[in-house]
């Protein structure tokens, strides 16, 4: 559908908020715009010159006219004005300066950070909410200016360095809410995806215990031998994985990096296959991306591919 995922498919009563606006103005805007058209195109076949000789009687001012074509815009814009503080109200309500955020999310070049402060957890790119549920979220970037937009949900808002801000995000329905990084950020802008996976709250309450418990760490096996490659290897400079010695968070957490949907904010979708193209060379899919080609052997992307897909 051309509209999913746009604004003009609002889940939340901050972006219906948002979406009738949008409409509204829309509407009067394109409304001016085609009566303006048609003016000009009227004016200039009703009153262009036919080779009759000298100009036409000009007409040099009448007031009532001037007055009308200043009244009514004037009025417009006090209307338009007012709804649009009504709109900014109601789509940003205010919160308790005390209120612990539900959830905070720190934007990196070229990707998501995602932590629920009230349980602990940790996870990237993906953000898990009970559908129907206000939740106070904390944004903030680690580097440059980003945005965090998921147009179906809620207002845009800017990630800014050293300089937290609030929103609530919400969705009414149970569904998956694409969003994107709406700041010009670097070369990698354009591959920042937001999903939002809005679910039940027993399906949520699920995914956090998942969330906040230990992997299990294998004891065999090509994973096994994975396990103890990503130690050795510069991935855990970068890297946290809960019960490891990787505690690094200068990249995406992968505690439970094979529970997640895609990979590297959404340029591929989270296979084994995939995840070995993206650890053998990162730069052939995300150009500029912080994550370097460490020139592995097929043998060793293979053994960690297998550790990593089993982070569950
Ligand atoms: Cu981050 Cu654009």
């Amino acid at each position: 559908m051309p509209f999913d995922n746009s604004p003009f498919a609002p889940v939340s009563e901050f972006a219906r908020a948002i979406a009738g606006l949008f409409s509204v103005t829309l509407i009067i805007g394109g409304a001016i715009f085609l009566l303006v058209l048609l003016l000009v195109i009227y004016v200039s076949i009703r009153y262009r010159y036919r080779g009759e000789g000298g100009y036409p009687p000009q007409v040099m001012g009448r007031r009532n006219l001037e007055i009308a074509w200043t009244v009514a815009p004037g009025l417009l814009l006090v209307g338009l004005f007012i709804f649009t503080l009504r709109v900014m109200v109601v789509s940003d309500p205010s919160h308790a300066s005390s209120q612990t955020p539900d959830l905070k999310i720190i934007a990196h070049q070229w990707w998501w950070e995602v932590r629920y402060p009230p349980s602990g957890a940790v996870t990237a790119n993906e953000i898990h909410i009970p559908a129907g549920k206000r939740m106070l979220t904390e944004i903030e970037s680690a580097d440059v200016i980003h945005d965090f937009w998921v147009p179906q949900l809620g207002r845009k808002i800017d990630a800014t360095p050293g300089h937290p801000t609030t929103i609530w995000l919400v969705a009414d329905d149970p569904g998956t809410y694409l969003g994107r990084c709406a700041e010009y950020c670097g070369v990698q802008h354009a591959n920042m995806q937001i999903r939002v996976i809005a679910e039940s709250q027993d399906a949520f309450d699920q995914w956090i215990q998942q969330q906040v418990a230990v992997p299990a760490t294998p004891d065999s096996g090509q994973a096994a031998e994975g396990a103890a490659l990503f130690q050795q290897l510069p991935c855990s400079n970068c890297h946290a994985i809960l019960g490891t010695d990787a505690g690094a968070t200068i990249g995406p957490d992968l505690t439970h990096v094979g529970l997640r949907e895609t990979l590297a904010a959404g340029v591929l979708e989270n296979s084994p296959g995939n995840l070995a193209q993206w650890i053998g060379d990162p730069q052939a899919y995300k150009p500029g991306a912080h994550m370097p080609n460490l020139h592995l052997t097929g043998d060793q992307i293979n053994q960690l591919v297998a550790y990593l897909e089993a982070l569950k």
